[in-house]
């Protein structure tokens, strides 16, 4: 049993919103004894959200501390938790570390407390906290299992879902198409037979986009003639927005709705992206959070827009059945994994540091274990 866990911790505060290497320190911590109701586990891949940075600069993250709300695959090694047994293969919260020790008791780390049905389904405390399936485990890699089955691929099938059903003859728009969520979200609108075009940032990524999600086509939101080119690719208009990117992308992109349009709107990555990052003394209601401004409130009642916000745990008590239709379409070859996956947890800090300097493509994830 190992006595000590390795942690990354956030060693010095950013100047200018600018994340670089020197903000991360290596520590060695002794791993306390377990206690009744506790398990140790393993942790074996680390998703990092793109929201890292902006929790570092508004001391969700404290300095001199881990980030403890990182969505991670764990196997447990040892337990004293009836829930969680030990070989057992979990989605858990962690920290940048490489042990972690868990409880089904355990709140979530960041979110609000879980809906009665999620509660029963995991037999945790916490929505983001519970045990896979084997099959799923024997089927899927851990990147698959928090990519696809994690938060990305379950936001984009209750998006779809919930925006729809989406029907063959609906022109779908996706932002952040080479992102994690956007990246699933475009091929399950092509697999319902949509007219879909996707946004990414530079020509470059757009032909990643065609050629690898094989949508109709993809435009760069940074291009002068952006407007001219999403009236050409949508000459009837737009039914469906999937948008987890907010700010002046989704004012524009919402101007160009259908009256009885559905838009899912999930996220505000432009703003955790952006050089200046802004942090508010208070939360922002959701839709807020989420870049939907008052303009675009107004063009939504105009147009009687149907308008989803939320958080994906919402649906989390369908989780078996969500992982179960997207596994189908994984098998079939419909629906490809976007991983974007950096070795070693020596490399942690550079992967972190990469998200916001670098292109890349799907989930940014850390494996601590070699394949
Ligand atoms: N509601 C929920 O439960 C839920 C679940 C999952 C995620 N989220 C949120 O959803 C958002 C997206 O998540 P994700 O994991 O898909 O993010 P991601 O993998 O980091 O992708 C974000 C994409 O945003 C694009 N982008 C960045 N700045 C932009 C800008 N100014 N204008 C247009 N596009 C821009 C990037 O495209 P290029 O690189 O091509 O420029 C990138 O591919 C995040 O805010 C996340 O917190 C919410």
């Amino acid at each position: 049993m190992p006595t000590k866990l390795r942690q990354w911790i956030f060693a010095k505060p950013m100047a200018d919103d600018v994340l670089g290497l020197e903000q991360f320190e290596l520590r060695e911590v002794a791993i306390p004894e377990l206690q009744q109701g506790q398990a140790l586990v393993r942790v074996k891949l680390l998703n990092i959200h793109s929201g890292t940075r902006a929790r570092m600069a508004g001391g969700m993250t404290r300095l001199g501390d881990t980030d403890r709300s990182n969505y991670a695959c764990a196997e447990v090694i040892r337990s004293r938790d009836p829930t969680f047994r030990e070989g057992d293969v979990i989605a858990c919260q962690a920290g940048w570390q490489d042990f972690q020790i868990v409880s089904s008791g355990d709140a979530s780390v960041g979110y609000g407390p879980p809906g009665e049905l999620v509660k029963a389904l995991n037999g945790t405390n916490s929505q983001w906290n519970y045990v896979f399936r084997p099959a799923m485990v024997k089927m899927w890699p851990p990147e698959v299992l928090m990519e696809m089955f994690g938060t990305s691929g379950m936001t984009a099938y209750f998006g779809t879902r919930e925006c729809g059903p989406l029907m063959p003859r609906d022109c779908v728009a996706v932002a952040g198409t080479t992102g994690s969520v956007g990246s699933i979200a475009a091929q399950l609108a092509r697999i319902a037979g949509c007219h879909v075009v996707g946004f990414a940032g530079g020509a470059d990524r757009c032909k990643w986009v065609v050629d690898t999600l094989r949508i109709n086509a993809c435009i760069d939101y940074r291009a002068r003639d952006f407007e001219d080119q999403l009236r050409a690719a949508f000459p009837d208009g737009i039914d469906v927005y999937s948008d987890g990117i907010g700010g002046a992308l989704t004012e524009t992109v919402t101007g160009l709705m259908n009256r009885h349009g559905r838009l899912f709107s999930y996220g505000g990555a432009a703003a955790y992206y952006a050089d200046k990052l802004d942090t508010p003394q208070q939360r922002p209601p959701l839709r807020r959070a989420f870049g939907i401004s008052e303009t675009i409130e107004t063009v939504l009642k105009q147009r009687n827009i149907k308008s989803e916000c939320w958080i994906v745990d919402q649906f989390y008590h369908e989780r078996l059945r969500a992982e179960d239709d997207l596994s189908r379409h994984l098998r079939s070859g419909a629906l490809k994994p976007i991983n974007n996956v950096v070795e070693g947890f020596e490399n942690l800090p550079r992967a972190v540091v990469g998200l916001y300097t670098t292109s890349r493509s799907g989930k940014l994830q850390v494996r601590f274990e070699p394949g």
